[in-house]
């Protein structure tokens, strides 16, 4: 790579003096991803923290754990659990509890100290908790209960054909009293369905608790997770006490799916409660669902995630779920008294509200009928204010786009109703939002509002699993903030208990291509840790017993299995997720489902070239890769990240073994699809990118794959042609192939098809198809346009990667590494554009070891680049400059500088050994 600064090049370093006496300290302690989780049942979890220190050069040398199973024991510096001594060594995450054997139930309390560089122990950290779950089959005391009969809510009104099944949300209560004063209160909830609960009025899951849709969406027929929250507080000492419950049929027997059908998992949805009160003494009084709960239908007519919610405030019955409510007209429940499925405690973070949006337009469509903007597609639903005379009906319809006459577009929901009622009790200021569903949308259609809504009488509620934001980006081109912004949404519109295709129509599925194309970048945006654990197991579930990863997981019908690139994130993702949390368990857990894919694939290729079928390069434009070529690249890469993965695992055997398979695909690739040019069979973006970013070409090749990859581009006047599969690998091939100018035009593009013109014509979120809505043809095909599919957001790893410049090297950044790649590149000219890359560009991004932060810009010809290395880090920082000989930090040669060692150069770059810290860099 050249340098476009100047024809020479020296590099200046400022150092940004930090206070040099900051005490380390270790914080963000989390056991399992997560802070201070209740109810695990990992037996041996593995425990991390953040080294925070903000002197150059910050290490930890040392550490020591204690687990003590009082905060008493914990504060008196007693680990009676654990004492992991002092143990020399500079691991902060991945480490595994060693001591006593967990036991049901069990509080951990831990912290933890640490040994900074010199030596010096740092103080304690805060304390931290986990508890234990359910471990044995016998301390599952509670039934699983529900009504008897259907779930069709038995007031339900006429209503249209659509809407005609849609079920209802009963309700369950006990009365209990607490015989001995207690120190602690617990309870197991979960369903067949989703639910609500509450203990004395107050909710513990559901609806004020910010929680939603617990326990998640698994194969229900296969495992079932259970929640687990203290709620000591709750509890009245003397007096009854009542538990309230709201059960809906949710993924489990709801309608899902692109067929909408119900029943998937079962017909009858269950509830699950088992609260247990931990007296002084130590005993422990259950009080688990059971034949004695009462069950009633109350306001819910409908609640399902595709129709939508349909909530009778008239039918309210006040006090259900305190004691002293007249229970006598409710009926007995159902009971089943345990199910087939594996019962565990839910290892991931579950689905809450994570922001709220004001209106930013209210338009009178037609008299009686509002559109309500939001400004923003999200997932969701909107929380209403409404004052009117009892009985007052008020519907609400979502859409994500708007007809030419204003009204909302809905043809492209297909059969998924996404329609929420809400009739009025009569109150003054009643407050109405959905439990049950959610939608995907920008645009609320309000018809029989009591009045005219205001902007104050409406609010968004976006929800999405609770994985932290833990990524920033911002530079100089408005659009590409946007596209960011984009990408962030639409990600948190799809990460909804499991990693779904789109928020809005009747699919919402767990289409396994999509999260394989998606996977690296989403670490960057968010810590995913838990929720991918969660869905490998969900993907591993689904696996077919001949090996083949399945289209969507869970299970929901039979789509396919062994697809090329969509069965593939049977090895992707756990790669993926392991390489960037260091997480060799869950590599070594998802081992076996890498293998039986592999196996498939061989099985289902003839001399190591596996069949045209399958979705291709999903949504490309006028480009179709041939699918052999796709699949047999794919078969490949699984094979080569197997490989891998039995080298880190220590599996020998099988190292070799799928080492020699993969050289022998490589071969076989070669043979049948490679030119002795390097033309690749389909000659198409896609065929170039999947060969370079899979390493599939000898050395010789992989110029001239990169010459025809940007040919082509250039012949289509500089745009982009790849679908699903090749967008994901586009940007990263061209920056490694010397070609970061064309990716930075892609990048900039408003022209179609490029994410610059959805964005042109009022993108808040990453469409489905590049064509999704075009000036000259409108909308694409209804039969399949979302405008919330992350796919095509993928571009959100280059970004980081390349355009920040953050990116580990090796596993669980502990090792970085740092190269900015403005825009300068080798090769084609691109044809004249206002903007030929970026000025100034500022990201970062939280790792398992912390925040890492870089900061560029190019100005006056010189290129400066801030850097933060988190503690307890060592960066490979790659500069674009020439050689080293002009090196300066002030007067100095840079390679004395503090924290910082020269490395080497490589063409047009500069590499130097950084240490924790926070440095500026020069270029001039
Ligand atoms: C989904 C996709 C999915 C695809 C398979 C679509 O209907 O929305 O995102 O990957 O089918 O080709």
């Amino acid at each position: 790579m050249r340098c476009s600064f100047s024809i020479f090049c020296v590099l200046g370093m400022i150092a940004t003096a930090r206070a040099a006496e900051n005490p380390a300290t270790a914080e963000y302690l989390r056991c399992e991803y997560r802070v201070n989780p209740l109810g695990i049942d990992v037996t041996q979890p593995r425990l991390s923290w953040e080294m925070h220190d903000g002197r150059r050069g910050a290490a930890q040398t040392a550490y020591q754990v204690l687990v003590a199973s009082s905060p008493e024991k914990l504060a008196a510096d007693q680990g009676d659990l654990w004492d992991s001594g002092k143990v020399a060594s500079d691991q902060t995450s991945q480490i595994v509890y060693a001591g006593k054997p967990l036991q049901s139930r069990m509080r951990c309390h831990w912290k933890v100290r640490l040994w900074d560089a010199g030596g010096k122990p740092s103080p304690y950290s805060e304390a931290a908790l986990w508890s234990m779950g359910l471990l044995k089959t016998e301390d599952v005391k509670a039934k699983w209960i529900g009504v008897q009969g259907s779930m069709i809510h038995p007031d339900k009104g006429p209503t249209d054909a659509k809407s005609k099944d849609v079920l209802g949300c009963p309700l369950f209560r006990k009365e209990f009293s607490v015989q001995k004063p207690i120190r602690r209160a617990t309870v197991y909830a979960s369903a067949l369905g989703n639910y609500e609960l509450s203990i004395n009025g107050v909710r513990v899951a559901g609806g004020a608790s910010n929680e939603y849709f617990n326990p998640g969406w698994t194969d229900y027929r296969k495992r079932v997770y259970y929640n687990t929250y203290d709620v000591t507080r709750l509890i009245l000492d003397g007096g009854p006490n009542a538990i309230g419950a709201v059960l809906a049929a949710g993924w489990y027997a709801g309608a899902i799916g692109f067929k909408a059908d119900r029943f998937i998992y079962g017909r009858d949805p269950r509830l699950f409660v088992q609260l247990e009160l931990e007296a002084e003494d130590g005993s422990i009084q259950t009080i688990a669902a059971d034949e004695s709960w009462k069950t009633a239908w109350g306001p819910y007519i409908e609640g399902e995630f595709l129709a939508g919610e349909t909530c009778d405030r008239r039918k309210e019955m006040p006090g259900w779920d305190k004691a002293g409510f007249d229970d006598s007209t409710w009926s007995p429940v159902a009971v089943t008294d345990r199910i087939q499925a594996q019962f565990q405690a839910f290892p991931a973070d579950p689905v809450v509200i994570t922001g709220s949006l004001h209106p930013i337009k209210i338009t009178e469509q037609r008299p009686d009928v509002f559109i309500i903007d939001m400004g923003q597609n999200f997932a969701g639903s909107v929380c209403l204010r409404a004052k009117g005379p009892a009985g007052t009906k008020i519907v609400l319809r979502f859409a994500e786009m708007l007809n030419p006459d204003g009204s909302i577009y809905t043809t492209n929901l297909r059969g998924a109703r996404a329609t929420d009622t809400y009739i009025v009790g009569g109150k003054d200021n009643e407050f109405y939002w959905p439990q049950f569903t959610f939608h995907g949308f920008r645009y609320v259609e309000v018809t029989g509002y009591p009045g005219t809504p205001t902007k104050d009488d409406i609010a968004g509620i976006a929800i999405n699993s609770d994985t932290p934001m833990v990524g920033s980006f911002e530079c100089s081109s408005p659009m590409v903030n946007k596209l960011y912004s984009n990408i962030c949404w639409t990600q948190r519109a799809n990460f909804i208990s499991i990693p779904t295709d789109c928020p809005q129509r009747d699919e919402r599925m767990g289409w396994t291509g999509d999260a394989e194309v998606f996977c690296r970048a989403a670490t960057y945006n968010a810590d995913v840790a838990s929720f991918f654990t969660k869905w490998l197991v969900d993907l591993e579930d689904a696996q077919q017993p001949d090996g083949g990863v399945t289209d969507v997981a869970p299970f929901v019908l039979n789509l396919g299995h062994g697809t090329a690139a969509w069965a593939d994130a049977g090895t992707i993702c756990p790669a993926t997720i392991s390489w960037v949390y260091n997480d060799k368990r869950l590599l070594e857990k998802h081992y076996g489902m890498m293998v039986r894919l592999v196996e498939y694939d061989r099985q289902h290729s003839k001399n190591l070239l596996r069949p045209a079928e399958g979705y291709g390069d999903w949504l490309s434009i006028k480009a179709d890769t041939p699918k052999d070529v796709i699949g047999t690249a794919f078969f490949a890469e699984s094979t080569h990240l197997t490989a891998q993965a039995a080298r880190i695992l220590g599996h020998q055997e099988d190292a070799r073994k799928y080492q020699a398979l993969w050289e022998e695909i490589k071969a076989a690739f070669n043979k049948a699809y490679v030119a002795p040019d390097g033309r690749i069979k389909g000659n198409t973006q896609t065929c170039y990118v999947m060969a370079l970013y899979f390493n599939l070409l000898p050395e010789d090749k992989r110029p001239l794959a990169a010459k025809h990859l940007v040919e082509d581009i250039a012949a289509r006047g500089g745009h982009l042609s790849t679908g699903f599969v090749g967008t994901s690998m586009l940007m990263p091939v061209l920056a490694q192939s010397g070609h970061q100018d064309v990716a930075y035009r892609l990048l900039l593009n408003e022209t179609f098809p490029s994410w610059g013109y959805s964005i042109k014509h009022g993108a808040t979120s990453i469409w489905e198809r590049w064509d999704g809505w075009t000036a000259d043809k409108g909308f694409q095909d209804p039969g399949m346009n979302s405008f919330a599919h992350y796919s095509f957001g993928a571009v959100a790893r280059w970004m980081f990667q390349s355009v920040a410049g953050i990116d580990t090297d090796g596993p669980g950044y502990k090792r970085l590494l740092i190269r900015p790649q403005p825009a300068v590149g080798a090769g084609w000219q691109p044809a004249p554009l206002p903007q030929r890359g970026l000025s100034w560009v500022k990201a970062s991004y939280r790792s398992l070891h912390g925040r890492i932060a870089t900061e560029w810009k190019t100005e006056g010809g010189r290129f400066m680049l801030g850097v933060t290395i988190p503690a307890n880090t060592i960066a490979t920082v790659s500069l674009p400059a020439a050689g080293p000989e002009r090196v300066r930090e002030g007067e100095r040669p840079a390679r004395e500088a503090e924290g910082v060692k020269f490395l080497r150069t490589e063409p047009g770059r500069v590499l130097y050994a950084v240490r924790a810290g926070t440095y500026r860099f020069v270029v001039q």
